[in-house]
């Protein structure tokens, strides 16, 4: 029989590291519950899916009921979304939630308090719980799934201002490998990790690796910062969420995002995940829909 309080809510149960979270954590047998605004949608293995909005709080009490454990994703495309989140922490913890692996950004513990994403990470350090934060770099699936996925099928081009900057673009399957452990093991709590890849990548790169990957030309376009906002906000970005965009480019552009962290292999036992498979393993993302694989 199930223990009390032992399932896992996953945040964000659809998105990019919390589908896969569903699934690793479903195929190792641990009982798992995936949130979401569209809990009809396929939640991987054996998972129980909930319907969850950080905007409804009265969605809130269903999916933490039996949670032992949460995975904390924070809306995507809102600002500062620690009104939403902090209430709803406490209540979590209230209710019995004794570990928390939280979803941040590379660079957030250097923020200013009162930038949104600080005052959670801040929250999750206070509430009572165990804690762990994620803080990975940029997702390599961004580029199969984000505002640069367009640009990319419809003209081969891949719109980005940031020069010959490099990132050690991460996938975000090993992002949800780190969370998995960090939620079953011991020996996580207290802990904040940087999340990379194994080698940091121009935009020219990345392209070039895409395109290889797909069997056609697929160029990086050095935009003007103007460019690069509209392409975001047509894709459907709020624009201070592109806003906050445009500033995380200029830290590319910088240079701070090629730094390499070993946390994956520390956490995980291998190496992450290359660009090149991160590619080879969406091919279909970016093939016209009738050449795709069955
Ligand atoms: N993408 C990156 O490169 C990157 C890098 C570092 C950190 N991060 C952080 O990772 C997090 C996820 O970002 P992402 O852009 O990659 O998104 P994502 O996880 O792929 O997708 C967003 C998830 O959030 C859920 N969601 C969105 N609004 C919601 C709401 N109002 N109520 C309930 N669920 C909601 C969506 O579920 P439904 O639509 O099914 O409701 C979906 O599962 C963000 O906090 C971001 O700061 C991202």
């Amino acid at each position: 029989m199930e223990k009390a309080n032992e399932r896992v809510l996953v945040t964000g149960g659809t998105g990019k590291t919390g589908r896969e979270l569903v699934r690793l954590l479903a195929e190792g047998g641990v009982p798992v519950r995936a949130a979401s605004r569209h809990p009809g949608r396929p939640a991987g293995g054996g998972a129980e899916a909930v319907e969850f909005d950080w905007a409804r709080p009265e969605t809130h009490a269903a999916a933490l009921e039996g949670v032992g454990s949460l995975y904390l994703v924070p809306p995507a495309l809102v600002a500062d979304a620690s009104g939403q989140v902090v209430p709803f922490l406490r209540r979590a913890v209230d209710g019995g939630v004794r570990r928390i692996v939280h979803l941040s950004a590379m660079g957030v513990d250097a923020a200013p308090e009162e930038v949104g994403l600080r005052k959670i990470e801040l929250s999750v350090m206070g509430s009572g719980a165990g804690w762990t934060i994620l803080r990975p770099n940029w997702f390599m699936q961004n580029f199969s799934e984000s505002f640069f996925l367009a640009p990319i099928i419809e003209r081969g081009e891949l719109p980005a201002p940031t020069g010959s900057a490099a990132v050690s673009f991460i996938d975000s399957r090993d992002i949800a490998a780190v969370a998995a452990a960090a939620l079953v093991e011991e020996g996580h709590e207290g802990a904040g990790y940087a999340l990379t890849g194994g080698r940091a990548l121009t935009f020219g790169e990345a392209a070039e690796t895409i395109g290889t990957t797909v069997g056609r030309e697929v160029r990086h376009v050095d935009v003007e910062p103007e460019t690069m906002r509209r392409v975001m906000v047509e894709w459907g970005m709020p624009g201070d969420y592109a806003d906050m965009m445009m500033g995380l480019f200029g830290g590319i552009s910088a240079g701070w995002s090629a730094a390499i962290d070993d946390s994956v292999g520390r956490v995980l036992g291998r190496p992450p995940i290359s660009f090149a498979d991160y590619a080879r393993d969406n091919v279909d993302a970016w093939l016209p829909a009738t050449t795709r694989s069955a």
